[in-house]
């Protein structure tokens, strides 16, 4: 199986010049047409896949991806969240999937010898507070989901997604709302994995590549960048004992891409901010990873 990690995407519909959001349509279709060709099995998009979280930049986005013909798995970011109640927004989350909750979204899935996690951290139209937070009635549903992936001899792999690091764990994870308030009680969910099986989380959030771990119950942490800042995105290839990690860059060459990257980063009104790509892309040590499972 193979799949795709899209960091914050920052979709916006605010664009206020001429040509504007001409460029951001040729950037995105050109992103998703690029990810398509790898072929993957599945899309996650890792929250703040909208800049502001309104229904017209989600119906955009999905069109482009629809034209792409890929599958679109959204997980909820704070950008997402901010103007819209959780239960309007959910129908565009979880690649259509049913939340396992009335008030947050998300859900679990198995896909061959892995179960995919897909947490909600964002919190309900709180602009003051963009830091993560997962609520009680999540956490005690996160425990069933680790205590079912033990009692599974198909699962060697669980994989859970949220848009928030777990704090100190990747780059920038300990800076004031960059990572989930309540980081220890997720981390307590995650030690009851058991040891013979192989634990990930995988974020968003802080703009730039990062790997981490293993930490002290044995779990690898993936932060993946937003591709307006860092052209590229995750490919993560899953064998039966062994997991391949890596960045993909997106091919910028021709001018008129290069252009319109350029316009579709720099002239969002509010809500992103562009960065320099040397400070935020990383190292090959934040890129790459391969863990290799012993089998049993
Ligand atoms: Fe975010």
């Amino acid at each position: 199986m193979r799949f795709v990690i899209l960091g914050d995407l920052h979709y916006s519909v605010d664009y206020l010049e001429d040509g504007q959001s001409e460029a951001r349509d040729r950037i995105f279709r050109l992103f998703l047409e690029q990810v398509a060709e790898t072929e993957p099995d599945l899309v996650f998009a890792i929250g703040d896949t909208t800049n502001r979280g309104r229904i017209e930049e989600m119906v955009g986005l999905d069109n482009i991806a629809k034209e792409s013909g890929l599958n679109f798995i959204r997980v909820t970011g704070n950008h997402d969240c901010y103007v819209l109640p959780k239960n309007e927004i959910a129908p565009f989350f979880l690649g259509g999937r049913p939340s396992a909750s009335e008030t947050d979204v998300y859900t679990a899935f198995d896909v061959a010898n892995t179960r995919f996690i897909l947490l909600d951290t964002a919190r309900d139209r709180d602009f003051s507070n963009y830091g993560g937070f997962v609520s009680d009635e999540q956490l005690a549903w996160l425990h069933q989901q680790i205590a079912e992936a033990n009692a599974n001899p198909l699962i060697q792999y669980v994989k859970v997604l949220g848009h928030h690091p777990i704090y100190n764990t990747t780059r920038r994870s300990t800076e004031t709302m960059l990572y989930i308030a309540n980081s220890d009680a997720v981390k307590e969910a995650f030690a009851n994995l058991d040891k013979s099986k192989q634990g990930f989380y995988y974020c968003g959030h802080n703009h730039c590549h990062s790997l981490y771990g293993p930490d002290d119950n044995g779990w690898h942490h993936i932060q993946t960048a937003d591709p307006l800042d860092c052209e590229s995105y995750r490919l993560i290839i899953v064998e039966d004992s062994r997991i391949d990690v890596s960045v993909i860059n997106f091919d910028l060459s021709l001018p008129e891409n290069r252009n319109a990257f350029e316009t579709a980063r720099t002239s969002i009104p509010q809500g992103f901010t562009a960065q320099d790509f040397q400070k935020v892309y990383g190292e090959e040590h934040e890129h790459n990873l391969v863990v290799e499972l012993a089998l049993k």
